[in-house]
């Protein structure tokens, strides 16, 4: 959700405006921007306060060399008796069969053989991933299998998902001979340790869709821990936990989230690129005052952009889907 791909050229263009070298992807997500702008020369920092996005942006922006091979792969899918039974028995008929639970269960063990932390993250990458595919609209809000429409992806099975995921991930891996990093936490905290230009592309307050990350996600947040620290609430029909999380979350949360991120970057002498709908809070005007009253350039780019929704982009050309994206960019001095 939210993925900013098919918007890569634009990003890359305004960023290319500002003079700042170091790029702050402090709402990575997938990764994809963070590792355009790694492709395309940029030191690369990344943040995001879910687990199982740092480890996407982990495996695939800030390690430069480690791959998996088809034999860690098939230790990954083994079975282990010395491992859990906690999906088996939490997660029992809500999103997967019994088999692909207890290999949930042995990979979530078998994780823990590797010793490289980059081979560990792509595992959960490759893992979370495969879990996304596996299941109907890639979303852990319901449970069963009720929007299954009978595609490809639906009919291969967890381990072909994750094996073919780990192939991605081996492929995404490059050097681009600089000190590139992954963090995870909220971007509010972010301490940065050089005048960059910081990317912001938080999940948007909006009066017509949910911006919950953690209730779509839960699942793939909780397997990279196996649930270690979580508040499961076991009275969900999900099974989800509380999420912890309230920044951004509300209209009055977006708005204090915004000023309190928007003060510190300003302090800390950054140059900021925020991607921005029009269907969300702030206002664009709202959001173009908040960058005015900080930042001494301020340069606005429209980008008309169609929103495609689930996997299957079937609502791309809908006219109700079609909202005005934006690029600001802030840089703290003139150009
Ligand atoms: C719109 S998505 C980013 C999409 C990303 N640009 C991409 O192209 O894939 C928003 C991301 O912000 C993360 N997030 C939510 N609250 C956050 C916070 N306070 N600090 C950092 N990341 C946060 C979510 O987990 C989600 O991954």
């Amino acid at each position: 959700m939210g993925s900013k791909q098919r918007l890569l050229g634009h990003i890359a263009d305004v960023a290319a405006r500002s003079r700042r070298r170091t790029f702050v992807d402090a709402f990575s997500g997938s990764g994809c921007v963070a590792h355009h702008m790694k492709r395309l020369g940029y030191r690369v920092v990344t943040n995001d306060v879910l687990a199982f996005a740092y480890h996407w942006a982990r495996a695939a922006v800030e390690n430069s060399t480690v791959t998996m091979s088809a034999e860690d792969c098939a230790m990954l899918l083994a079975p282990n008796p010395a491992g859990g039974t906690f999906i088996g028995d939490t997660f029992a008929g809500l999103y997967f069969t019994d088999e692909e639970n207890a290999l949930l269960d042995a990979f979530s063990a078998n994780v823990a053989r590797l010793v490289d932390p980059y081979q560990q993250s792509i595992a959960y990458a490759a893992m979370t991933r495969a879990c996304l595919k596996r299941r109907p609209r890639g979303v852990f809000t319901y449970v069963g299998m009720r929007y299954d429409d009978g595609r490809a992806d639906l009919r291969t099975s967890l381990a072909d998902h994750f094996r073919a995921s780990v192939e991605s991930w081996n492929a995404a891996v490059f050097d681009n001979g600089l000190r590139n990093e992954a963090r995870l936490g909220s971007a509010t905290a972010l301490a940065i340790d050089e005048p960059s230009l910081v990317y912001v592309d938080p999940p948007y307050f909006s009066t017509r869709s949910d911006n919950d990350y953690t209730r779509r996600y839960h699942f793939l947040e909780g397997l990279v821990s196996y649930w270690r620290d979580l508040d499961l609430q076991p009275h969900t029909k999900t099974k989800k936990f509380a999420n912890p999380h309230r920044e951004f979350q509300s209209r009055a949360a977006a708005y204090a989230s915004f000023e309190m991120l928007f003060e510190r970057l300003r302090e800390g002498g950054h140059d900021v690129l925020v991607s921005y709908s029009s269907n969300c809070l702030p206002s664009r005007d709202e959001m173009l005052a908040m960058l005015q009253a900080r930042w001494a350039q301020v340069d606005v780019v429209s980008i008309d952009h169609v929103y495609s929704f689930g996997t299957h982009g079937h609502h791309v050309g809908n006219r109700n889907n079609r909202v005005e994206e934006y690029l600001f960019l802030g840089q703290i001095a003139l150009s």
